[in-house]
């Protein structure tokens, strides 16, 4: 339980807002490749409204959506040789948010050079387009983009699946070092569903945790499980896989992984991507680009979809509130890995307060060539009826190149007819948390 104060604290992460500088310290995807282009588009993240764009001449720029003149937005802008040009009377801003153009003033105007947009730092990796939102000065420069290993990697095939969730993202965070949820939302109220949709159960997700361990690293927080017949020499205890400080989940197993990323868009909402890797071992065809796709939150009724893995994680997320009230919750045991994860989120705030780099904040390139993630290879046990479900029972599932991946792997996976995936979708229609 924390207090109304410590829950804020946790929770806004608007500018000046303790949560708020500290994630303002890290890199954050803010488009899927094929959303930038000529036409300016709105984002919004950490709660700025923002455009961004690609100029004529190929560069990339973020600026404040309100133009500095008389505050249209920037998004009804064109985009030229170099920079934007405000729609409303033809300012026009360069990405790094000087002012180059006013067409209305007079020829010999100096006015222009007291003008700047506010511009932020954006850079393209892995078919992600990330941005930088914190201090960028001679004094305190921005840290380098971390080059994590799924987003660099050779030897894989790649998609990137997104959907925007209407709550605050650290009820997304903790879910990633909440091991027993598997065995229960995933295990017992997913299998209930297939249950009364005359499906089998989710093999392995079943199976109950007879052991947890958080351990801070420096990469986050490594999390471990003992599950019902293993012992400490299986891989989800010996290597485990890492919560990736302060915003993603690495996890996934034979060949398969993925980064659970979840991007604070303002306090009540979450863009969540998972960035989805594909390594059957060996060399694999060159993909033509990086295949982006939606996931559905909804079905045609409007009920929460929660016949698989994914859509099961959100309607628990969400439902705990826009902001989770934790002044009404009643922590046990088996929430160790969740006081684990706010007592390093409030560490690393006073750091921030303090004039230091928070943890995994890299300015050594030599040390940003590939930054490899532990994860362990067999998960849950059964390395290949993981990959299983990863392919049936997650996003993925919505993948335009599933079938080619299933080819990749040389896999044929049963799956739910078309029939029993009709009769789940009656059964949640009949109940639709809200
Ligand atoms: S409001 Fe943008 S140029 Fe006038
Ligand atoms: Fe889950």
């Amino acid at each position: 339980m924390l207090s109304p104060e410590k829950n804020e604290r946790l929770t806004r992460v608007g500018p000046g807002t303790a949560m708020g500088e500290l994630l303002r310290r890290y890199w954050w995807p803010i488009a899927t490749h094929d959303m930038v282009g000529r036409m300016p588009v709105k984002r919004r993240l950490l709660g700025e409204d923002l455009v961004l764009f690609r100029d004529a001449g190929g560069q990339l720029g973020l600026l404040a959506e309100r133009c500095p003149h008389r505050r249209a937005s920037l998004a009804l802008g064109c985009t030229e040789q170099t920079g934007l040009r405000c729609g409303y009377h033809g300012w026009l801003f360069d990405a790094a948010g000087r002012c180059l153009e006013q067409p209305g003033e007079p020829a010999d105007s100096t006015f222009k050079d007291r003008i700047r947009a506010t511009a932020y730092r954006v850079q393209e990796l892995g078919g992600l387009v990330f941005a930088y939102l914190g201090p960028d000065t001679p004094q305190q420069p921005a840290p380098l983009l971390p080059r994590y290993d799924l987003f660099v990697m050779a030897d894989c095939w790649r998609d990137i699946a997104h959907a925007e969730l209407p709550c605050n993202f650290l009820q997304i965070m903790e879910n990633s070092v909440d091991p027993y949820h598997v065995e229960w939302l995933h295990g017992r109220y997913g299998s209930f569903l297939k249950e009364l949709a005359g499906e089998p159960p989710l093999p392995v997700v079943t199976k109950k945790h007879i052991k947890v361990a958080f351990e801070v690293f420096e990469h986050g927080i490594l999390k471990r499980r003992v599950l019902d017949g293993q012992t400490e020499d299986d891989e989800d205890w010996k290597t485990g896989h890492p919560l990736v400080f302060p915003h993603m989940l690495r996890v996934g197993a034979a060949g398969l992984a993925t980064f659970q990323i979840r991007v604070p868009i303002d306090d009540t909402h979450t863009w969540h991507v998972w960035y989805q890797t594909y390594a059957p071992g060996g060399p694999v065809p060159q993909q033509p680009e990086i295949p982006v796709y939606t996931v559905p939150l909804h079905d045609e009724h409007g009920s929460w979809l929660r016949d698989y893995v994914d859509g099961q994680d959100i309607v628990a997320w969400v439902t705990q509130g826009d902001i989770a009230d934790r002044s009404q919750e009643h922590l046990g045991r088996s929430d160790l890995g969740v006081i684990a994860l706010r007592r390093l989120f409030a560490e690393q705030m006073d750091r921030v307060a303090d004039g230091q780099d928070p943890i995994c904040t890299y300015r050594d390139p030599a040390a940003n060539v590939q930054i490899d993630l532990p994860m362990e290879k067999e998960k849950f046990g059964s390395a290949r009826e993981f990959r299983q479900i990863w392919l049936t029972e997650s996003s993925i599932r919505y993948s335009p190149i599933r079938d080619q991946v299933l080819e990749l792997f040389g896999d044929t996976l049963p799956g739910p007819t078309p029939a029993s995936r009709g009769a789940t979708a009656a059964l949640l229609r009949s109940s639709r948390p809200r």
